[in-house]
C-alpha cells in the first residue's frame, strides 16, 4: 500500500511539474504581411509555447505599409516615437508566463510603433523578454535596448533577426540558448 502510495504521488508530481513547464512560455508577435507570423508559429511549435498575435485595431492596408510616400500611415506613425497604436487583441493572463518572445517585423531600422503599444500594455515584472525580428536585410540593432527603455525593471534580451527560411531546429536551438541566460 506505502509503495502504491508513494508511486502515486511521483506521477502526480511529474503531471504537474510537465504542466506548469507547458504554460510558462509566450510567443506574442506582431505580423503585417506574414512573414513574422511564419517564424513566431515554427518557433512556438519548436518549444511548445502558447502563440498569441498582436492585432492591430486599425488593420495595416498596403497603401498604409508604402514606406515610399512619407505621408502613408507607417511613415507618419514611424516618425512619431510617441506613437503608440491601439491592439485589438489581448492575453488573458499574462501572470502565467515567465519567458516573453517578442517578435515583429523591423521597420524603418527599428520596432514598429504597436511594440512599444503592446510593451506598456502588461506588467512583464519578473518576466525576461526576448525579442526575434524578420526584416528585408536589417538587422535588429536596437529593437531590445528600445523595448528595454520601455519596461526599465524588466530583463529584456538582445534578440536576433531571422530570414524568412529559418528552420525549426535553428529556432529551437536558439531558443533554449536565450532561455538559459534569461532564468
Ligand atoms: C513600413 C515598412 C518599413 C520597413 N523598414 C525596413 C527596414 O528598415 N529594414 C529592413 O530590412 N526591412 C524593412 N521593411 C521590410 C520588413 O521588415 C520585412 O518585409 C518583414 O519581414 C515584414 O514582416 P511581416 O510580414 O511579418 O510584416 C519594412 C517594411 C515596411 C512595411
Amino acid at each position: 500500500m506505502k509503495k502504491l502510495l508513494s508511486v502515486l504521488m511521483l506521477v502526480c508530481a511529474v503531471f504537474t511539474n510537465a504542466r506548469a513547464d507547458d504554460n510558462k512560455i509566450l510567443v506574442a508577435y506582431f505580423s503585417a504581411t506574414g512573414n513574422t507570423k511564419a517564424v513566431a508559429s515554427t518557433l512556438a511549435t519548436a518549444i511548445n509555447a502558447d502563440l498569441f498575435e498582436i492585432v492591430p485595431e486599425q488593420p495595416y492596408t498596403s497603401e498604409d505599409l508604402n514606406w515610399q510616400n512619407n505621408q502613408s500611415r507607417t511613415s507618419i506613425e514611424m516618425g512619431d516615437k510617441s506613437s503608440r497604436p491601439a491592439i485589438a487583441s489581448k492575453i488573458e493572463d499574462i501572470s502565467q508566463y515567465n519567458i516573453v518572445f517578442v517578435g515583429s517585423p523591423i521597420w524603418w531600422g527599428r520596432e514598429p510603433s504597436i511594440m512599444d503599444t503592446f510593451i506598456e500594455s502588461y506588467d512583464f515584472t519578473g518576466k525576461t523578454i526576448i525579442p526575434f525580428v524578420t526584416s528585408g536585410s536589417s538587422d535588429i540593432g536596437d529593437y531590445g535596448a528600445n523595448l528595454q527603455s520601455l519596461t526599465p525593471n524588466v530583463k529584456v534580451l538582445t534578440g536576433k533577426r531571422f530570414p524568412n527560411n529559418v528552420t525549426s531546429e535553428e529556432l529551437k536551438t536558439w531558443a533554449d540558448e536565450q532561455m538559459q541566460k534569461g532564468l
